[in-house]
């Protein structure tokens, strides 16, 4: 049977909501909620006694020009298909509430946090990090969940919670797909059929250089054959197509052996997508 999640919108009614327990778990989320979200939400209800999701539309993580206003927003249905996934607490607080003064003093994530996303999206990185430090301290976690899909951003959480020394377990969890490839993501909501099929580009590069990693090549040939793949993908402008190391994203050489995340994004439209996977890179062709 499920029981539906305690909303509480305030700091006041978390901490009230927050029961004494072994081991409490939070899942942030921007809500719009997918199917991606409910495998986090799953996955913390097998490692925790409660599971507090978050429901905030961050506003420092969005450059004025971006979709802060048009991002979807539904809340009611988003509890309602947490009730399912097993949530105990939804917090979904007003930005007055998050912020209650203009933050001066911000989380800035250095290296991690200039390239890739950083460099497309300036200051994108420090407005996650910040909120996901404020989070951290309102819903008092042992364990927190990301999705692997924003690959960077799981990079930049791991190594605050490394350098600052904060008192949590980051889990990644994989990527949730739709059939036919394209990664779940809130803003797919913003595709035309026409547009999602352009979308579809995006795992398609990944898939390939999958193929290819694992048939034996080296990390140039597996980055080039998704450049390739992404360039003959009409209609699909490129932002990047990079081979980084799993932990400061940098990129790796092309001698490089091991793991390595193959990070793709493009604007298909007015929509920008992010997409990337994890592979092994042991060159023997
Ligand atoms: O991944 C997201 O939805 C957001 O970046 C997060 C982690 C909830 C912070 O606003």
């Amino acid at each position: 049977m499920t029981r539906p999640p305690v909303v509480v919108r305030t700091r006041r009614e978390l901490a009230i909501a927050l029961v004494p327990v072994p081991r409490r778990a939070v899942v942030m989320t921007m809500g719009a909620l997918h199917e991606g979200h409910l495998s986090l939400v799953r996955e913390a209800r097998s490692r925790a006694d409660q599971v507090v999701v978050t429901i905030f539309v961050n506003p420092l993580q969005f450059a004025p020009t971006e979709d802060l206003e048009r991002y979807p927003r539904d809340l009611e249905g988003d509890v309602a298909l947490l009730a399912g996934a097993g949530a105990d607490v939804v917090f979904a607080p007003t930005v007055d509430e998050v912020y209650r003064d203009e933050p001066v003093v911000r989380v800035d994530a250095g290296e991690v946090g200039s390239r890739l996303e950083g460099a497309h999206r300036p200051g994108h990185l420090d407005g996650v990090l910040t909120v996901v430090l404020k989070l951290l301290h309102l819903v008092r976690p042992q364990v927190a969940l990301f999705g692997q899909k924003d690959a960077q951003q799981l990079m930049a959480v791991r190594r605050m919670v490394h350098d600052l020394d904060v008192p949590v377990e980051v889990v990644a969890v994989p990527t949730v797909r739709d059939p036919d490839g394209l990664a779940l993501s809130s803003r797919n909501a913003y595709l035309d059929p026409s547009e999602r099929q352009v979308a579809l580009g995006l795992s398609r590069a990944l898939r390939l250089a999958e193929q290819r990693a694992r048939a034996g090549a080296g990390a140039d040939e597996v980055r080039l054959a998704a450049a390739a793949e992404l360039a003959r993908t009409d209609r699909l402008v490129v932002d990047y197509v990079a081979l980084i190391d799993p932990v400061l994203a940098r990129d790796v050489a092309g001698d490089h052996r091991g793991a390595a995340v193959l990070a793709v994004a493009g604007r298909v439209g007015s929509t920008r997508l992010i997409d990337n996977v994890v592979l092994e890179i042991e060159e023997t062709a």
